[in-house]
């Protein structure tokens, strides 16, 4: 059935929503639809210069309004989704949802959207009816769009991620809190540093006692000094009532993702009726600005080369790229800084492990706001305006 162009945009003015308005308006987007911008604060004020014929901010909590559009893309965040979508539904809307938040993701009527990894998913659930779409998490979605192309080969036994998450997975604020602990530590040592005959002893001994006397103000947004450290834990913590010997105890609702949304994504496990992939590992913030990297290791079916397997993700997909296993190319290519602001999914350090020729390391990074939250999104909005 052909799906109308009214859509809605809420959230378009938070940091998610501001990077899905630059690549719509990029790829031309607003070209193919009507526009129709909510706000949560702001109803009756103007809309942006994408607005054509709703030049007016509509209320983002009015269902009347929202029941208008024939898809809604919400990236405003989980605590609106709880509060609107249910009573939207309940008011008979059978309109497309598109949302960059978690909510809805693991509900069995919705699909989590990464087309270039999973369009047979989509494409069967929309065939079926569906019309609850929703952005994976970025760890996740970053991955697969590196190293998908050895799940769609079944080539996968297990996978152990070990990831180093950017601030910006937290939110706008703690962007802004990271940079200001580097200013205020940097400001600490300023005069020792400026100094080269100064003693680096003393210059650390400085920088460990201000990042121990941050005040809570300071450490507001990560609760600890995140600015020349790193945050072994994200999220909330889904262990604490589990078995302790099972893999479920002492896990964050971070790592817990891993599992659930690679496999859904993929269309494994639970709801499938296939066996889930094993995923597994630990999740750190790090103080990169809004790169998430993940060090990979596979334990594979069976025993494939090398360059097979850099042929296979390097054919997967167009944004994907494999940055030969050299110190020069990895430190080059393979950082938060190289990949920022740009779709490239850089995969690299693709080598055999010493456990066995079955075992394969990898080392991926992608732009946490594009693939790992704005894009999914924009390109489902395309998905079904070509339906
Ligand atoms: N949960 C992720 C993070 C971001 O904290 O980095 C959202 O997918």
């Amino acid at each position: 059935m052909k799906v109308g162009n009214l859509v809605g945009l809420v959230g378009w003015r938070g940091m998610v929503g501001s990077v899905l308005m630059d690549r719509m308006q990029a790829e031309g987007d607003f070209k193919l639809i009507e526009p129709v911008f909510f706000s949560t604060s702001d109803a009756g004020g103007k809309a942006p210069a994408m607005a054509k014929n709703e030049t007016l901010l509509q209320d983002a909590f009015n269902i009347d309004a929202l029941k208008r559009c024939d898809i809604i893309i919400s990236a405003q965040g989980g605590d609106y989704t709880t509060a609107v979508f249910p009573k939207l539904r309940a008011a008979g809307w059978r309109g497309h949802w598109i949302d960059a938040a978690s909510t809805l993701r693991m509900k069995s009527d919705a699909v989590i959207i990464l087309d270039p990894v999973n369009m047979p998913v989509i494409k069967n659930a929309l065939a079926k009816g569906g019309n609850n779409w929703i952005g994976g998490n970025c760890t996740v979605s970053c991955m697969l769009m590196g190293v998908g192309a050895l799940y769609k080969a079944g080539l996968v036994e297990w996978m152990s991620t070990q990831t180093y998450q950017a601030a910006s997975g937290g939110g706008a604020q703690h962007m802004r809190e990271l940079l200001t602990q580097y200013g205020t530590l940097y400001k600490e040592v300023a005069a020792l540093l400026n100094d080269p005959k100064s003693a680096i002893l003393e210059i650390d001994r400085q920088v460990i006692a201000k990042q121990r006397a941050l005040t809570a103000t300071e450490t507001a947004n990560f609760a600890v000094p995140l600015g020349g450290s790193l945050i072994p834990w994200i999220d909330k913590d889904l262990g604490i009532d589990q078995d302790r010997d099972t893999a479920d105890w002492g896990k964050s609702r971070e790592e817990w993702k891993g599992m659930a949304e690679t496999n859904k994504i993929l269309g494994l496990g639970d709801g499938f009726g296939t066996p889930a992939v094993p995923v597994d590992g630990f999740c750190v913030r790090v103080g990169a600005m809004r790169c998430h990297s993940q060090a990979l290791t596979f334990k594979l079916k069976k025993n494939v080369p090398t360059a097979d397997i850099e042929a296979m993700i390097a054919a997967d997909n167009q944004w994907v790229k494999v940055v030969p296993n050299t110190r020069e190319a990895s430190i080059k290519d393979l950082t938060p800084v190289a990949v920022t602001g740009t779709m490239t999914i850089p995969v690299g350090r693709i080598r055999k492990l010493a456990m066995g020729p079955e075992y394969l390391g990898a080392f991926t990074v992608g732009d946490q706001l594009l693939w790992g939250a704005a894009e999914p999104l924009r390109r489902m909005l395309q998905i079904l305006l070509q339906a």
